[in-house]
C-alpha cells in the first residue's frame, strides 16, 4: 500500500491510474478507523480496480477547538488495517499541505436547505468545512465512486448537493450503519466514553428502535417527545436535538403521511462526548436520490 503525503504525489498517483484506465473507489475518513469504516473500505475494494482512502482530521469542519484536539488519532494502526484490507493507496496530508493558503480562501459552497438544519444549525460552519475538504479531495483523487456511512445521514445529503453545485461526477455509495452487538452505532468518538458512559450509550439506539414501534399508534410529536424524555432522564445524557424529518429534504414533518421516507436523526451528549445516530420510520421500496 502506497502512503502519500503530498498533493504533488497524489496527483502523480492519480495520473498513473488514469493512464492504465483504472477506476478509483474513494473512502474519505478522519482516521481512528473502526469496523464501520472498514466495511466501507472492504466494499470499495470489492467494487473498484483501485481503492484510495484519505486519513485527515479536517480542522476546518470542527466548530469546537477542544473537540478537534481530542479527536482520536491512531495513524499507525489505521495504516495497518488499510493495508490488510487490500487498499492501494492512502492519502494522509498535513493541514499545511492541504490548505497552504488557509484564511484566504473563503469560498461559500451552495449546499441547499439540507445543510442548514440539525448539524448545520448546531455546528455552524461544519458543512462548509466538510464541503471544502471533499471538494479538494474529489478534484485531486477524481474517484468514480465515493463511500459514506449512513450514520452521518445528513452529511450524505449535503455531499450530494455539493456534487451538484460544483458539477462533480462521483457516484455516492451510502452504506448502512455498523453497530456494536448492543446496538451502539460505531464511531471514532466511542473510544472517548468512560466505562459508565459506554454502558448507557446503547440506550440511544434502543430508544430509537422502541420509538419505531411507538410511532405506529402515536403522532410525530408524541414519538419525538418520548425519545427526548427517555434519554434526558438518563444521568449523564442530554439530547442536543432529535428531529423527525423527510429523508429527502431533511425538513421536519408534522404527520406520518407527509412522506414515504422518514428518518429520525439524533445527537446526544454522553458526558462531553457528542454521539449521533438515526433510524428510519418509513422507507420507500427503492430509494431514489434523483427525487
Ligand atoms: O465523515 C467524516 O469522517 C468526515 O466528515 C469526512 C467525510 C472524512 C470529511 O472530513
Amino acid at each position: 500500500m502506497k502512503i502519500i503525503r503530498t498533493l504533488y504525489d497524489m496527483t502523480q498517483y492519480r495520473v498513473q491510474q488514469r493512464d492504465r484506465g483504472a477506476s478509483v473507489g474513494f473512502v474519505p475518513t478522519m482516521g481512528a478507523l473502526h469496523e464501520g469504516h472498514m466495511s466501507l473500505v472492504e466494499q470499495a475494494v470489492r467494487e473498484n480496480a483501485v481503492t484510495v482512502v484519505s486519513v485527515f482530521v479536517n480542522p476546518i469542519q470542527f466548530n469546537n477547538k477542544e473537540d478537534y484536539e481530542k479527536y482520536p488519532r491512531t495513524e499507525e494502526e489505521d495504516f495497518k488495517k488499510l493495508a490488510a484490507a487490500g487498499v492501494d493507496a492512502v492519502f494522509a496530508p498535513t493541514a499545511e499541505e492541504l490548505y497552504p493558503e488557509e484564511g484566504n480562501n473563503c469560498k461559500e459552497y451552495e449546499l441547499g436547505e439540507v445543510a442548514s438544519v440539525m448539524e448545520g444549525k448546531y455546528r455552524p460552519g461544519h458543512f462548509q468545512g466538510v464541503a471544502k475538504v471533499l471538494d479538494l479531495l474529489f478534484r485531486l483523487i477524481d474517484p468514480r465512486r465515493a463511500y459514506f456511512g449512513e450514520k452521518d445521514f445528513q452529511q450524505i445529503a449535503v455531499v450530494r448537493n455539493l456534487l451538484k453545485s460544483e458539477g462533480l461526477h462521483v457516484e455516492i455509495v451510502a452504506c448502512p450503519i455498523k453497530r456494536a452487538s448492543d446496538g451502539l452505532a460505531l464511531s471514532s468518538r466511542n473510544t472517548r466514553l468512560t466505562k459508565e458512559q459506554r454502558d448507557v450509550a446503547p440506550e440511544i439506539y434502543q430508544t430509537l428502535k422502541y420509538s419505531v414501534e411507538y410511532s405506529k399508534d402515536h403522532s410525530v410529536q408524541a414519538t419525538h417527545d418520548t425519545v427526548v424524555e427517555h434519554l434526558d432522564a438518563i444521568p449523564g445524557m442530554k439530547v442536543e436535538y432529535f428531529e423527525i424529518v423527510d429523508a429527502r429534504t431533511l425538513q421536519p414533518i408534522d404527520e406520518w403521511d407527509e412522506s414515504n421516507w422518514i428518518v429520525g436523526c439524533i445527537t446526544v451528549y454522553c458526558g462531553d462526548v457528542r454521539l449521533i445516530d438515526n433510524i428510519a420510520y418509513r422507507l420507500p421500496n427503492k430509494v431514489d436520490h434523483a427525487d
